[in-house]
């Protein structure tokens, strides 16, 4: 079958060992499910695979992806989890969990195989596209603002670098519950199109805030730190899930405890909130900003895309 695959990584330049290349199909599994995969998205974190960052090389040559929906073999719609182990489900209660791509082949392929437990209807309102841009930035900007940060109606939020993946989806997320939301980007095109999916406010990176939040949703990391760490209200949370410009120094430790701040790490969320996320879609319309779409044997295209920042919101590939 036809898979995009990292067959070498290269820290500075990951796109390198990026291939679209013939690989055998998975092998059946018991307790596993094979899916006919129909769309998948691209993520960073296909990036930071390329780059060798939690892929060593021999895992190498690895099919990258972390989310997708498809058909199962039974004809049933579904969404696949992403993150493999920590429930026991199909690997055993002693396996670490793992998200697609790093120990399991992932999801940028004709097929893919993941514990029967992984997987989600599809809600019948959902595209396959749509529905496979939720399971890695949707779910994970889901639970950072209402599982870790704990926000709701009325509640203020800053949202980082807002064209990002996870950063889109929490502005639209948060303004579709009710919040009122600031973002900021260094693009005017991309503080347009925030203001489109509901901010109230965007900004250049680093500008006062009109009022301070009570959460910052910060992906962006060194670039981005100091402003959220001087943005957020005493008391209030900064819930951390990536650090694409590098790991902020200094940290702000002074203003941390003396604000009595909460720093809150996520990692992807629960398959409960992945099926609370694919409900709150289905009932309210609220659907994943597509940036663009291409067939899966464009992938090169469609990661130079994502490697130069160039797009707002989900880059899908279809099969
Ligand atoms: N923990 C988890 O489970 C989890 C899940 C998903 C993602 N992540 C991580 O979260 C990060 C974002 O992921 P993503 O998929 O949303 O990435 P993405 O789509 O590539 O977005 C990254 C965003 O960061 C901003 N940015 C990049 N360089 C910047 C700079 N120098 N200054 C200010 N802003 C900058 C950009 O926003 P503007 O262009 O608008 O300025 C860009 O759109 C990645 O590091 C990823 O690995 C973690």
């Amino acid at each position: 079958m036809t898979a995009v695959v990292a067959a070498r990584t290269d820290p500075a330049n990951p796109l390198e060992g990026l291939e679209v290349r013939e690989v055998p199909r998975p092998e059946p599994r018991e307790h596993w499910t094979t899916v006919d995969v129909r769309a998948a998205s691209l993520n960073h974190h296909d990036l930071w695979s390329l780059r060798g960052v939690g892929l060593p090389p021999d895992r190498l040559p690895m099919v990258l992806g972390c989310d997708a929906a498809g058909v199962t073999p039974d004809g049933q719609e579904v969404v696949v989890h992403g993150v493999v182990g920590g429930t026991g489900h199909g690997v055993g209660p002693q396996e670490r969990p793992s998200i697609l791509s790093e120990t399991y082949p992932g999801t940028l392929a004709e097929q893919v195989a993941v514990p029967t437990w992984n997987l989600v209807p599809k809600p019948a309102e959902l595209s396959f596209a749509e529905a496979a841009c939720l399971p890695t930035a949707w779910l994970t900007a889901y639970r950072m603002l209402f599982t870790s940060a704990g926000l709701g109606p009325g509640d203020r939020v800053l949202v980082q670098g807002a064209g990002g993946g996870v950063a889109s989806a929490a502005t639209a997320l948060a303004a579709a519950a009710g919040l009122e939301v600031v973002v900021t980007s260094r693009d005017p095109a991309k503080r347009a199109r925030a203001l489109e999916l509901g901010a109230a406010h965007a900004l250049e990176p680093g500008s006062r805030v009109p009022a301070r939040v009570d959460a910052v949703i910060e992906t962006v990391g060194a670039a981005t730190w100091g402003h959220s760490v001087r943005s957020v209200r005493p008391g209030g949370t900064i819930v951390v899930a990536g650090a694409t410009t590098g790991d902020p120094s200094p940290m702000e430790a002074q203003r941390i405890f003396f604000t009595q701040l909460t720093v809150q790490g996520v990692t992807m969320g629960s398959k409960e909130d992945l099926e609370s996320l694919l409900r709150f879609c289905a009932r309210t319309g609220l659907r994943p900003t597509i940036d663009s779409t291409l067939p899966l044997a464009q992938a090169p295209e469609a990661f130079a895309r994502l490697a130069a920042g160039e797009h707002f919101g989900k880059i899908v590939l279809t099969v």
